[in-house]
């Protein structure tokens, strides 16, 4: 038996971000949405735990950790375990996600793993036990399960669909390096050492989607990491500014970064934004798109 799961990448339409919990974590108000960029995690029986990643065209090869144990691997071990069962299959991740972007495409293969690997292994897992392993996993690993566009609260981990019926336009532009999230979140702590304990609400944004004109939610795109992320890398800003001089309504940093996403009017007008950017790395993206789905299954092999 052999399945597809293919599994988008999220953008932060709303990061707001409150002073850190006892445990560490930042409390969270955002609205993610997924974009049409994936992520494919082909799972096949195997009798043991074997894994590898290829890369499109877009990443660079020596992007991707090879040492250590992946968040796939994680995932495995934590679906087989609630099942008390052994971690076998053949996985192999196709990824087209930016590493280390701010795109959570590390918790999108995480979220592939516990589809694919649920329906190898003839698991039946619960929407609701499913949900729960995906939020161990990490804090956008649950969304990655839905798509679409969603509230998410805690630390992103408990997350509500909302009514999203516009389609939005995107030019990503990816960089080479990746910025660590953890490194992103303490320099946040050290620029707002009095960030309030509720993170801003984004009630704002979620009229604006309700309006599905680009030019309402543009005004309203925030992020709360932004700062961050461009104290830490000072060339994101001017790569906002070139954006935006080339017509886009706005740019923003995606979740931490360095990742920038561009908001247009159209399909034509963010293709016409992404051909007048010089950057190595263009892409054209829309949303809201499904989350983790099968796109193949075959019981013969
Ligand atoms: O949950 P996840 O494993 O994706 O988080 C990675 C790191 O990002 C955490 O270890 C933490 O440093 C930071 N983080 C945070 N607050 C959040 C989410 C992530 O501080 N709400």
């Amino acid at each position: 038996m052999t399945t597809t799961v293919r599994v988008p990448a999220k953008i932060n339409l709303h990061l707001g971000v409150g002073a850190p919990r006892e445990d560490g974590f930042h409390p969270l108000v955002t609205v993610y949405q997924a974009v049409g960029l994936y992520d494919d995690l082909t799972a096949a029986e195997a009798p043991d735990w074997r894994f590898g990643i290829t890369v499109a065209d877009h990443i660079e090869p020596g992007s991707v950790p090879t040492d250590g144990d992946n968040i796939v691997d994680h995932a495995a071990d934590l679906l087989a375990a609630h099942h008390g069962i052994e971690r076998t299959g053949d996985v192999l991740v196709t990824k087209a996600i930016p590493v280390a972007g701010g795109m959570a495409g590390g918790s999108a293969d995480a979220a592939a793993a516990l589809v694919a690997l649920d329906r190898l292994w003839d698991a039946e897992t619960s929407d609701d036990d499913l949900l729960g392993l995906a939020a161990q996993l990490g804090s956008d690993v649950p969304f990655a399960l839905f798509g679409g566009t969603a509230l998410g609260v805690g630390r992103g981990e408990l997350v509500t669909p909302v009514v999203d019926t516009g389609t939005w336009w995107w030019v990503v532009v990816p960089s080479a390096e990746g910025l660590s999230t953890p490194e992103v979140y303490r320099h946040f702590d050290e620029l707002f050492p009095d960030a309030p304990a509720e993170p801003p609400a984004a009630d704002g944004l979620l009229a604006a989607l309700a309006s599905r004109d680009p030019h309402q939610l543009g005004a309203l795109l925030h992020n709360d990491l932004q700062a961050a992320a461009c104290d830490l890398r000072p060339d994101l800003e001017a790569l906002i500014e070139r954006g935006e001089a080339a017509g886009a309504i706005r740019g923003l940093v995606s979740g931490s970064g360095p990742t920038v996403v561009f908001l247009c009017e159209s399909g034509d007008h963010a293709r016409a934004v992404a051909g007048s950017l010089d950057e190595s790395v263009v892409l054209v993206a829309n949303g809201p798109v499904a989350g983790a789905h099968v796109v193949h299954y075959d019981t013969s092999g």
